[in-house]
């Protein structure tokens, strides 16, 4: 696992930007995951910058969205369809294929296992994620896949929890209905990436960061697996990584890994 420390949210947005950058001009076709939630929305705005300058074009482009709030049609405001649309796909819609943007959409009356299964066979058919963009959850869940997640889960209808509910009201008007189920990759999808970035940024992140380091592997804290994935770069704030222990060695790893990628590229893995 890579931990790389910015001084501020632009900032990580910015290194994000450029990661997703060179992927794509390295493997135009590339397949992402992409997440939802406050913690991305800067790098969605930096990745618009980067496209209005010609630097990068998402024309050949796969997504996957890692989530979707259960019973929520893709017109709702609140569904993560409508946001990922606001923050990102109409800002370059000239040039995205909507076709290849995909959700874990699934409706009342609609069978979720049946939905999570093709969602899976959709990611396979596009050759698999290449990189993956994960938040992180306070309670350290990654996508809706809560706290007791199997490791081995794939995408799935899950119950959110309490915390998790109470963490999303704010983005909920007082009496808007606010969904307590979702659909949303399991850990073994989100493993099964070829590599990803998690983003944390603020201090409210700082505790789960720190678990997500360097606590114990369980499925009580589901991000902790992410110890065991190879290619896997953590991005923080400096408020998000104000817990991190043996913080001095991770500054000076990112330096070296640094001298290293300009001089040999980045995503070698991906042909
Ligand atoms: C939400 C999403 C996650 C997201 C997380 C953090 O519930 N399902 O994908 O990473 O919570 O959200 P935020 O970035 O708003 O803190």
């Amino acid at each position: 696992m890579e931990v790389i420390i910015c001084d501020t949210q632009e900032a990580v947005a910015d290194r994000v930007a450029n990661y997703i950058k060179y992927l794509i001009n390295k493997k135009e076709n590339a397949t992402l995951g992409l997440a939802t939630g406050s913690t991305p929305i800067k790098l969605y705005k930096k990745l618009i910058e980067l496209y209005n300058n010609n630097e990068v074009t998402f024309k050949k482009t796969t997504t996957f969205n890692l989530d979707e709030y259960y019973n929520i049609d893709g017109d709702n405001i609140q569904s993560y369809r409508y946001f990922m649309n606001k923050y990102l796909f109409n800002k370059i819609d000239i040039d995205i294929d909507k076709s290849k943007a995909h959700f874990p959409i699934c409706l009342e009356g609609e069978n979720p296992n049946l939905i999570g299964d093709l969602y899976e066979k959709k990611i396979i058919n596009a050759g698999g994620i290449d990189l993956q963009i994960l938040g992180l959850g306070s309670n350290g869940h990654i996508g809706f896949n809560e706290p007791s997640s199997s490791f081995m889960s794939k995408t799935r209808i899950k119950t959110l929890t309490q915390k998790t509910i109470d963490d999303n009201s704010r983005l909920f008007n007082k009496n808007e209905y606010q969904p307590n189920m979702a659909m949303t990759m399991g850990i073994s999808t989100i493993l099964n990436a070829k590599y990803i970035i998690l983003i944390a940024t603020g201090e409210n992140k700082s505790d789960a960061v720190n678990r997500l380091i360097s606590g114990a592997i369980s499925s009580k804290n589901p991000a902790s697996i992410l110890q065991n994935h190879k290619n896997v770069i953590v991005i923080l704030d400096e408020d998000a990584s104000s817990k991190v222990n043996n913080i001095d060695y991770y500054l000076n790893a990112a330096k070296e890994n640094k001298k290293l990628q300009e001089q040999f590229g980045y995503f070698h893995e991906l042909k």
